[in-house]
């Protein structure tokens, strides 16, 4: 098989991050800011990964031979992409029956966010890397992508627990089957939630500290000394989610934002809210944000703000921009992992 390139969508999480995690639903979504993925077999059996990145456009050139890194990785975010690449293919090629590694690729990752702001990159690249492996394989047929997509975002789950530890669903299949989706994570299972109206967000990304699996266990530590009062919080954010689930059909964002808030508290009581996005929060409401939270596995990383009005949501802009976010989108989008023809 020639050449396939993908694009794969990043996501924003609206609501329930992290209380996922312990089973209960959460509102995701895709944004509409993609990495290109691009591969075909080659003629060794080494996996070969061109890495470029930021909008700095570093290069990272990869070679790795049964899980054996060979050359110098001279960027972290490189070293993190190549761990969820190489393990997504591992697990592709066991799926597939393939049991010596015998084949071997060549694969560019162009990104233009680096891994781990929260906004679902590590995801992205397990998503991505799964569809590609498994269209090369001849598995996935390229006209018929609709009915690999639940298998993909499981398979790139597993990636994302083998390479974490710990993992939910939300972010693989958000970002596999594409769109605003609520996700009830025991099951696995996630429904789109339809909107008519364009949602007046905006979603942006401060420096972050520490990984999406370091922030887990420091939530998980909360859980082991303080078991009673988080089981209520996971009850509260269980009722936030569905009421958000309502309230955005409903276009009802007063209420949106109002829960908006409620989840970034709940998140700052579990102890992944840093200062910056605290004082963020505070100022973006002062200048008239209707919510604004935390997003994803927090320690700073990605946030969501919502306005009353597309003026408002310009305002918000700018000054969440002088006090130094980066903002990715103004918008979500309705697709996931997709094919470029
Ligand atoms: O920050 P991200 O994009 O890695 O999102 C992590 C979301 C968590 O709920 C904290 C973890 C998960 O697996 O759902």
């Amino acid at each position: 098989m020639d050449l396939v390139t993908l694009k794969v969508p990043a996501k924003i999480t609206l609501f329930g991050e992290h209380t996922v995690v312990y089973g209960t639903p959460a509102i995701a979504s895709t944004i509409p800011i993609h990495i290109t993925i691009a591969g075909r077999m080659a003629d060794d059996d080494f996996i070969k990964l061109e890495i470029k990145q930021g909008l700095q456009f570093k290069i990272n050139t990869i070679t790795v031979y049964k899980d054996e890194i060979k050359g110098e990785i001279d960027q972290e975010n490189a070293k993190r992409f190549t761990g969820y690449a190489v393990t997504a293919i591992n697990l592709c090629e066991k799926f597939l029956g393939i049991s010596e590694k015998s084949r071997g690729y060549i694969i560019t990752i162009d990104s233009p966010l680096p891994v781990g702001v929260g906004l679902g990159t590590s995801a992205a690249i397990s998503v991505g890397i799964t569809t590609l492996c498994l269209t090369l394989n001849n598995y996935i047929k390229m006209d018929e992508l609709e009915n690999y997509r639940q298998e993909i975002a499981k398979l790139a789950w597993s990636v994302e627990k083998l390479v974490q530890g710990s993992a939910s669903p939300m972010d693989t299949y958000t970002i596999s089957l594409g769109g605003l989706r609520y996700i009830i994570p025991s099951i696995p299972i996630s429904y789109p939630v339809d909107l008519s109206y364009e949602l007046p967000i905006i979603i942006g990304y401060t420096h972050r500290e520490g990984t999406t699996a370091e922030l887990i266990r420091r939530v998980r530590r909360v859980r082991e000394l303080h078991e009673e009062i988080f089981s209520e919080i996971l009850r509260t954010v269980s009722l936030v989610v569905d009421k958000a689930r309502k309230a955005l059909l409903d276009n009802d964002l007063e209420t949106l934002g109002t829960l908006m808030n409620i989840n970034h508290g709940m998140l700052q009581a579990l102890g992944i809210v840093d200062m910056k996005h605290a004082m963020l929060a505070h100022i973006l409401k002062v200048a008239g944000a209707l919510g604004v939270k935390t997003s994803g596995a927090g320690g700073g990383g990605a946030f969501i703000a919502l306005a009353p009005s597309k003026t408002i949501q310009e305002k918000l802009i700018s000054i969440a921009e002088a006090l130094g976010a980066t903002i990715v989108s103004k918008s979500l989008c309705k697709d996931g992992v997709r094919f470029v023809h």
